[in-house]
């Protein structure tokens, strides 16, 4: 069964996805979509409400940036990672496998 249709996905616009208790962020970024734990580690905001540049998800708050494809913190205040979820797309279908 699918979580999201990738027809509804906007291009560097992520959305938050709560699946099995989880709040997953996820990000389409040209053909690819990535899933990542969408609340920041360093306190509590929500990284689908933030920017994508490139790869990259800045965290609204205090500007940590994550790795959209590993989940690595990648700048300050940040410093631990979130889950990565791996994404697997079937035509217009996405599951996000938790
Ligand atoms: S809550 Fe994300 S950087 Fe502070």
């Amino acid at each position: 069964m699918s979580d999201l249709f990738l027809s509804q996905l906007e291009q560097n616009k992520p959305v938050r996805l709560e699946k099995n208790g989880q709040s997953i962020c996820v990000a389409r970024i040209g053909h690819e979509v990535f899933a990542i734990g969408d609340t920041c580690t360093h306190s509590d905001a929500s990284l689908s409400e933030g920017d994508i540049t490139g790869t990259r998800i800045e965290c609204w708050l205090h500007g940590a940036e994550f790795d959209l494809r590993t989940g690595v913190a990648l700048t300050l205040p940040a410093v631990e990672p979130v889950k990565s979820y791996p994404v697997h797309i079937v035509a217009d279908s996405i599951t996000i496998e938790i």
